[in-house]
């Protein structure tokens, strides 16, 4: 769909980039000319999707968890060894459990806000103060999540994910002094590796979700991917602050309290 050569000499970090959704962009940019970091905590899984996406070209990768800012300072410096330079960070690592808004304990809010707020704004800024702000370019695309309308079953993530839209729109006005854009993608709910990880009676919970669709599918990898193209690229120059929803019209007509309802049957 994409100019094979449209990331020619741009270099990509993906954090979250050994599944999912992460591996898919990754794999995009390099198909598209780009040379890829990718980051997780798990250095086996880690090591193995670095070792098959090299298949597509330029890969290297490291161990860090984005809540730990020393580990991310020392991210930095290994994409500058290896590359020189960073052109685009893909903010997308983040998780989250299911749980009725009574039943998350400290901990557990703590975490998911800890993981999907404070870990995309100790990233970004590492990165603008080691690359962006130097080079006098670069590009973020925050993926979020669909919480147009709240996210009931999950008011954890749904907080953290507005608390990073807020953030995209006030880091594209401070950081566009030096070229910096700074976009977000929510995806709504997107085939991958992510739900798998959700128990059973959630499972079925998917096909109702397909039902309720207007466009009677859930999203793929791919459908985020080919957005996070056209947003870190010269196609969406003229963009920054924004939030694109890839979720098959579900933040306006989606079935919000299924989940919740879902939840209720089986965790009392
Ligand atoms: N799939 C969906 O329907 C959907 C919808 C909306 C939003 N999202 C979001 O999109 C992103 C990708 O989702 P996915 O479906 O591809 O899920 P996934 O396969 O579980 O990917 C999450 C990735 O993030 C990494 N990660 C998690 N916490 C991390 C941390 N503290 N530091 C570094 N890496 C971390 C994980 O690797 P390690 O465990 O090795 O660290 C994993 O590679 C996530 O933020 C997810 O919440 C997904």
């Amino acid at each position: 769909m994409y100019q094979k050569d449209l990331f020619k000499d741009k270099v990509a970090l993906v954090t979250g980039g050994r599944s999912g959704i992460g591996y898919g962009i990754a794999k995009q940019y390099l198909d598209l000319g780009a040379k890829v970091f990718i980051c997780s905590r798990k250095e086996e899984p880690l090591k193995k999707a670095a070792e098959e996406l090299s298949v597509f070209g330029p890969v290297a990768y490291t161990p860090c968890d984005i809540r730990k800012t020393d580990q991310i300072k020392a991210l930095a410096e290994k994409i500058q060894a290896e590359y020189g330079k960073l052109d685009i960070l893909i903010n997308n690592a983040g998780g989250q459990f299911p749980a009725p808004a009574e039943q998350i304990s400290e901990n557990g809010w703590a975490a998911v806000i800890n993981n999907n707020l404070n870990g995309t704004f100790y990233v970004s800024q590492e990165m603008y103060k080691s690359f962006f702000s130097q080079q006098n370019h670069g590009i973020i695309l925050n993926i979020i999540a669909n919480m147009h309308r709240g996210f009931p079953g999950m008011a954890h993530t749904g907080a953290a994910r507005a608390g990073v839209e807020n953030l995209t729109k006030t880091l594209a006005q401070e950081w566009a002094q030096h070229n910096v854009r700074i976009n977000a993608i929510a995806p709504g709910t997107i085939q991958s590796s992510g739900l798998d990880t959700y128990p059973e009676p959630m499972q079925k919970r998917f096909a109702e979700i397909v039902e309720h669709n207007l466009m009677k599918r859930l999203g793929t990898v791919e459908d985020v991917a080919n957005a996070t193209m056209f947003y870190t690229s010269e196609l969406s120059s003229y963009i920054s602050g924004t939030t694109l929803y890839v979720d098959g019209i579900e933040h306006l007509s989606g079935d919000r309290m299924g989940l919740i309802d879902t939840l209720r049957t089986f965790m009392k």
